[in-house]
């Protein structure tokens, strides 16, 4: 018998260990290699929350376990932050968890809604989460293609009406990893329409919440009575450059908040305590760094885009997160473009397929680095796809 479940020997290698595993070989052989596959900002954590942290560290009361559901300063400043930037009232005791990073809500959430077999529908692409933690709850994953033409929204009409009736829960996520697609709160009023006509809880994934580029991002708590039947998780990781702090939230439906709760005080003890005392800080303070970072990826997004574009790539620009999600050139799959990138150009991008099948066909940047190597990573590519024409005409 195997030490280990069949539920975990069955989990396919993660992707990006494999492409991992060959840019450290290329690094290790001397070559200089441009990463634009992790979606983790290079900029550092502004200093004021960094010197708020050390400030936290000097007190010994926060050296002791924090309330199972995130101590009450930083669930008021999630309150807070959500009445300034959506005009959403927040009860900060019954409708905000603070999380340990938003991707271990996100992760355990199922664990909370579903039973076996139920079914869970899930975008495609997405953020890979959704699909294995419903797996690992044992539900069964429904993807909803999510395409150029449909503006990379689901379409919801052709869902099928047995997975309509064995749905439990849908996630969605915009500013979308990895599509870069925004949507208006009309999509919200219709998802949720749909979810009350089917007895669907809602999780919307708004880790790049602030990063846009027009407009900002509705929540979808400003959509009518949202809260009968949704949860909306927030980062502080992309908005403030905080992802190795691990420190999220939950936020809307209290029965749904509370049964992650009874989940989440059987297997954690939320987030250290000086953590989210600098993090209600970064929420409640002025906004000055969010909209500092946002300038930074604009920068870099006309750069890559216009980039691309001038070497014949037909890239579109995103409206928001950090990433450009564009198609391969002909005659390549996901992976094999990614594949001659990382050995003939030193360019390490992300194959759309990672994210789902219906990610085929793309490939995923990440503008997590300074613009001359932005410049650098186009022109190795230009140079590449030229040396193929070449070789080829
Ligand atoms: C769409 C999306 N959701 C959630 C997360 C998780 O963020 P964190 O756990 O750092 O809050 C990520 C991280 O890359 C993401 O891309």
């Amino acid at each position: 018998m195997s030490m280990i479940s069949n539920k975990v020997a069955d989990i396919p290698p993660y992707v990006f260990a494999k492409i991992n595993q060959k840019k450290d070989e290329l690094k290790r052989s001397g070559i200089d290699i441009i990463d634009l596959g992790m979606g983790d900002p290079d900029l550092p954590t502004p200093k004021p929350i960094t010197d708020k942290l050390i400030d936290e560290l000097n007190n010994p009361d926060n050296f002791k376990y924090s309330s199972f559901s995130g101590c009450t300063e930083f669930k008021e400043a999630v309150a807070s932050f959500y009445k300034k930037q959506y005009n959403v009232e927040l009860n900060s005791e019954t409708e905000v968890l603070a999380l340990i990073g938003s991707k271990e809500g996100i992760a355990h959430l199922p664990f909370a809604i579903i039973d076996e077999n139920d079914y869970v529908l899930t975008p495609d692409p997405c953020y890979g989460v959704y699909r294995m933690a419903t797996y690992i709850a044992g539900g069964k994953n429904y993807d909803m293609p999510l395409t150029k033409e449909h503006h990379y929204q689901p379409d919801l009409s052709v869902i099928p009406e047995e997975i309509k009736q064995k749905a439990k829960l849908m996630y969605l996520n915009y500013p979308g990893n990895p599509t870069a697609a925004t949507v208006d709160l009309s999509f919200f009023n219709r998802v949720l329409d749909f979810a009350k006509d089917n007895n669907i809880t809602i999780a919307h994934d708004s880790a790049y919440n602030m990063i846009t580029f027009d407009e900002s991002a509705p929540s979808i708590l400003q959509a009518d009575k949202a809260k009968d039947i949704a949860v909306e998780f927030g980062s502080l990781s992309k908005s403030y450059n905080m992802t190795g702090w691990r420190i999220g939230y939950v936020v809307g439906n209290p029965e749904i908040i509370r049964s992650l709760s009874v989940v989440k005080s059987n297997m954690d003890t939320s987030q250290f305590l000086p953590i989210q005392k600098a993090a209600a800080f970064a929420l409640t303070e002025d906004q000055k760094y969010v909209h500092d970072n946002v300038e930074v990826y604009r920068k870099r997004r006309k750069v890559m885009v216009e980039g691309l574009n001038a070497i014949g790539m037909n890239v579109d620009s995103p409206k928001g997160s950090f990433y450009i999600w564009a198609p391969v050139p002909e005659g390549y799959t996901s992976e094999g473009f990614v594949e001659v990138m990382l050995e003939n150009a030193g360019v390490v991008v992300t194959p759309g397929s990672a994210f789902g099948s219906t990610g085929e066909g793309y490939f995923r940047i990440s503008l997590t680095v300074p613009t001359d190597r932005l410049q650098m990573a186009v022109k190795r590519i230009k140079d590449y796809l030229q040396k193929v024409t070449a070789r080829e005409g």
